[in-house]
């Protein structure tokens, strides 16, 4: 993510949460945007890494249902449905949902304009795969632990939810958004009913390194 793009994201970013809104400034960074990629912090127009490497890693490759939590350009909603996922992808953002439509005329994701906070019912244990890449480090920590809860109520008995974040140790300052999380704020998935089946905290490989935690549930 280039420093300057993280700049303009964070002040838009603070200007929502100091008038108590931490939802609507996706919406207006997206629309700012109109299609230049370069605006969006977070748009490296490829599946996210930690992604490939998990899935290839685990036994986890459709057939199935997927949800992708908080989409953004769609990137790893398409690497699913490419691996055999019946993928259904959603974002806070209708530009952002607009965008990936524009990107992937031909695709078969579900992309659907939606808020994790009153995502449809018709979700709830739905998913055999859901995917949260990235998308509680720019919740601010006072309306996270709602926003695992929804993420946890996805997750069909005898399926997986991976979780992507940047990790900090509690001593460590909690830093701008995006904000790193702690694995206390990760193990509240425990508390919602998932089993924790592994929990990897290391430095990943992008330049400078990212300290991450990447942690996979499963609701038995
Ligand atoms: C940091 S971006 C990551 C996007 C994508 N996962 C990626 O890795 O490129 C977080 C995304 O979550 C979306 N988002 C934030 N809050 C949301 C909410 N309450 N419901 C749905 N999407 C949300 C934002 O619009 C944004 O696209």
């Amino acid at each position: 993510m280039d420093e300057e793009q993280r700049a303009i994201a964070r002040e838009i970013a603070y200007k929502y949460l100091k008038a108590g809104d931490p939802l609507s400034w996706f919406e207006d960074l997206y629309s700012r945007a109109g299609d230049d990629t370069s605006i969006i912090p977070w748009a490296d127009l490829t599946p996210n890494p930690n992604l490939i490497e998990w899935l290839e890693w685990n036994e986890c490759a459709g057939p199935g249902k997927a949800l992708k939590v908080g989409c953004g350009l769609g990137d790893d909603s398409e690497e699913l449905t490419r691996r055999g996922f019946e993928t259904t992808a959603f974002d806070i953002s209708a530009s952002a949902i607009g965008w990936c439509r524009r990107r992937y005329p031909q695709s078969s994701v579900s992309y659907v304009v939606e808020d994790l906070f009153s995502a449809s019912t018709e979700w709830k244990a739905g998913f055999q795969f859901v995917l949260e890449s990235y998308t509680l480090q720019v919740l601010p920590p006072n309306i996270r632990a709602d926003a695992v809860r929804c993420i946890a109520r996805f997750v069909a008995p005898g399926g997986t939810l991976l979780v992507v974040a940047r990790g900090r140790e509690p001593s460590e300052p909690e830093g701008k958004m995006p904000w790193p999380l702690t694995k206390g704020e990760l193990s509240l998935f425990k508390a919602e009913g998932l089993k924790e089946v592994s929990f990897e905290d290391y430095m990943d490989s992008e330049d400078p390194p990212v300290h991450r935690f990447r942690a996979t549930y499963r609701r038995e």
